[in-house]
Parts: structure tokens; C-alpha cells; sequence
């Protein structure tokens, strides 16, 4: 009579057990976690405000299930240190076990990153840091933002056919801005122009006065800057309080200067300003205005800018991937799954390259105007499918 209580107790203890243990196992194997790092407060915050928010859209509007998987997005803000970021990439790998990592506000924070994702075999989905040389610092890198030399080439083929015969290049003192300066200075004079000087602005903290009083004095017909997101209104600004304008030097850069997050505060000093890059809050198609459209709302009008675009086509290439694979495959299967997606994003046609893992797209030739009361970087020429020119010249 002993007997079967005991063995019913034993099985019933043994069952509460192994529920107990599975319990948590089983919750972990039903979420899907993307360790967004960004940087929040600092320097550079402008860039985590914007792709957090486009990140936090893309859900809004594709649902936080997918392929039965509770997706999770767990942000952390590195303050732009890439020791910070590295800290926080080794905590989410060990400690959350995410399965992917994103972000990478700045080039110095994804390289800290690269090799964590090497070894752990986690997918490293770039979605602001632009420096040529990160997809290949692991082969788990994934970018949804653009490069630098994507970006200048296109300039540097339209400014010598449009009156600037002499230029002086000023640059963030690091990776994309090296990236800038070598391949817009490169080909300007392959295209019979000539390059005057190069000059170089520390990247945190930068004081532009003395460098752009050096560009007034060598008058070239153009100055071509390239700083990160955030840094742009700056060198606006001191453009105009030096008369550079007036003194016939036309200014002429990558897009993250006249940066759609700032634009609209620049003032008239910005209007006419020719830039390149692969995304305008006014390009006009039906996608982006339904896009700008539903960030603005969820945003208190904020408008999106080129980071936001990175990040909402990271989300993009992460749910999709997680679909094809059935929410089965983790570390290199889902790796895969990210390489040579297709699709259309608010800043046009894209894709994936299977080989380099990096994004290729068009690049727009765009000229500040106001319309309707606001400044716009208005697309005016466009060239298609640019694959980063970086890859191809070593
Ligand atoms: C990088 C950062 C930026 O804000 C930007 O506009 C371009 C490049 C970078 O650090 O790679």
C-alpha cells in the first residue's frame, strides 16, 4: 500500500523537477534576443536616438514575433567608448546569450566588437559605422549603413564637371574620414583636378576656426568636409561666421554634413549645398514617405536620418533572416541567411553582398533646398548599385 504513494510522489517530485529546470530553458529557446549597443548620451547621441527609434518602428510595425520567436531588443548606450562597447558586447554574448549583435554608432566601437563576434560566432549587424575596412575585421560582420568611399566618389566625379578645378579636403582625423579624404582626394585628381591640401580635425571635441581660416586663405574653388552625424551644424555655422562663402569657396561634402537629423536648424548658410550620400529624408518614393511619415509620428516629429535608415534596414535583414530559418538557426546559419538579401529600403533598392557581406546601393548627387519652410537635401542625380570601391582597390 506504501509503495505506489511513494513512486506516485517520487514521479510527481521528478516531473515538478524537470518542469522546473525545462521552465527557463524553454522561455530562453522562445526569445529571440538583438543586443542593440549604441551610443545614447555623449558625442554622438544623436545617432543612438535616431537608430533606436527606427528600431523600435520597424517592430512597432512588423511585430515582435517572428518564426515563433519573441523578439527582444535589449539597448545599451556605450557613451561612444569603444571599451565601453566591448564591455557591453562581452556581457550580452555571456551573460544574455543574445543571439545577435547590432548597432556600432562609430567606427572604433565595431572594430572593439569584431573579434567578440568572431569567437562566439554571433552575427555583428552594423548599422551607423562607416570605415570600409570593418567588414573585413570578422567575417561575421554584417552592414546595413553605407562606407566612405561609397559616398565621396560619386562628389568627386560631379565636382570637376561643375567648376571646381582646386580643392582643399577637411576630415575627421579617423577611420571614415581617412576613408574620405583617400578616395575623394584620389579621385578628383584622377578626374584632372587638383587637390591642394589635406587637412585633418581631431575627431571629439573638434575646434574648426583655425583649420577653416587656413582654407580661406588658400582659396580653392571648393572645400570638401566630411565629419561624423551630430557634427555637421558645426562646421556650418563656422563656414558662414568666416565668410567662406562670401570669399567665393563653395562648400561640398559627404551627407553627414548637412545631416537630416540638424538640416532643418542650419539656416540659409546651408542652401545650395551639394553633398552625396545614400539617403535623403526627401527622396520620393512612396516607401520613404510612408516611412518619414510614421517615424515623425512616433517620434514627435523628429525627422529620420541616414543612421535611422541603417537601422531600420538592419531590423530588416535580422527578422528576415530569422523567417528563412524557421527561427532555428543561430551563430553561422543565421549568418548566412543575412547574406545577399534583397529588398527595397526607404532609401531605395539594396542588397547584401553574399561575397563581402557589405551593402550596395545608389548614391545620390542631392543639393540643399527649401521647400515648404523647411530645408530638404533635394536628390537632383543618382548613381546606381555602388558597391564599396574600398573593397576593390587593395
Ligand atoms: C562614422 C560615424 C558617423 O557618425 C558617420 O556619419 C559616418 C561614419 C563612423 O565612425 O564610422
Amino acid at each position: 500500500m506504501q509503495a505506489p504513494t511513494t513512486r506516485r510522489h517520487a514521479l510527481t517530485l521528478a516531473a515538478a523537477t524537470l518542469a522546473g529546470l525545462a521552465a527557463p530553458a524553454m522561455a530562453q529557446d522562445n526569445v529571440f534576443k538583438i543586443g542593440l549597443i549604441l551610443p545614447m548620451t555623449g558625442q554622438q547621441a544623436t545617432t543612438g536616438r535616431q537608430i533606436e527609434a527606427a528600431a523600435r518602428l520597424y517592430m512597432a510595425q512588423n511585430g515582435d514575433t517572428v518564426a515563433g520567436k519573441k523578439v527582444q531588443l535589449i539597448v545599451k548606450d556605450d557613451t561612444s567608448l569603444p571599451d565601453q562597447t566591448r564591455r557591453l558586447a562581452q556581457e550580452l554574448i555571456v551573460g544574455e546569450k543574445v543571439n545577435v549583435l547590432a548597432g556600432m554608432g562609430i567606427t572604433p566601437s565595431a572594430m572593439a566588437v569584431a573579434p567578440l563576434a568572431t569567437q562566439s560566432k554571433t552575427p555583428l549587424v552594423v548599422m551607423a559605422a562607416a570605415t570600409s575596412s570593418i567588414t573585413e575585421a570578422s567575417p561575421f560582420v554584417v552592414r546595413t549603413s553605407f562606407t566612405l568611399p561609397q559616398a565621396s566618389v560619386a562628389l568627386a566625379d560631379w565636382a570637376p564637371a561643375n567648376g571646381v578645378k582646386t580643392v582643399v579636403s577637411l576630415v575627421s582625423d579617423y577611420g571614415p574620414g581617412i576613408d574620405a579624404e583617400k578616395f575623394f582626394n584620389a579621385r578628383m585628381v584622377n578626374n584632372g583636378a587638383k587637390v591642394i591640401e589635406s587637412l585633418r580635425v581631431p575627431m571629439r571635441n573638434p575646434d574648426f576656426a583655425p583649420f577653416l581660416q587656413k582654407v580661406r586663405d588658400l582659396k580653392p574653388d571648393a572645400l570638401f568636409v566630411f565629419v561624423p552625424s551630430g557634427a555637421g551644424a558645426a562646421v556650418m555655422k563656422q563656414f558662414a561666421e568666416r565668410g567662406m562663402d562670401k570669399a567665393g569657396i563653395r562648400l561640398i561634402a559627404t551627407g553627414d554634413v548637412t545631416d537630416d537629423d540638424q538640416l532643418n536648424d542650419m539656416g540659409d548658410v546651408a542652401l545650395g549645398v551639394v553633398t552625396s550620400h545614400h539617403y535623403s529624408a526627401a527622396h520620393p518614393s512612396d516607401m520613404n514617405k510612408k516611412f518619414v511619415d510614421a517615424f515623425q509620428k512616433a517620434n514627435k516629429g523628429l525627422r529620420p536620418n541616414f543612421m535611422a535608415v541603417g537601422g531600420y534596414d538592419g531590423m530588416r535583414v535580422i527578422y528576415e533572416a530569422l523567417k528563412s530559418t524557421k527561427g532555428a538557426g543561430g551563430g553561422e546559419t543565421l549568418l548566412n541567411a543575412m547574406k545577399g538579401q534583397i529588398f527595397e529600403s526607404p532609401r531605395g533598392k539594396i542588397y547584401i553582398d553574399a561575397q563581402t557581406r557589405d551593402i550596395v546601393q545608389d548614391v545620390y548627387l542631392r543639393k540643399v533646398e527649401r521647400k515648404d519652410g523647411q530645408l530638404w537635401n533635394v536628390e537632383f542625380d543618382a548613381v546606381k548599385e555602388v558597391k564599396d570601391p574600398g573593397k576593390t582597390k587593395k
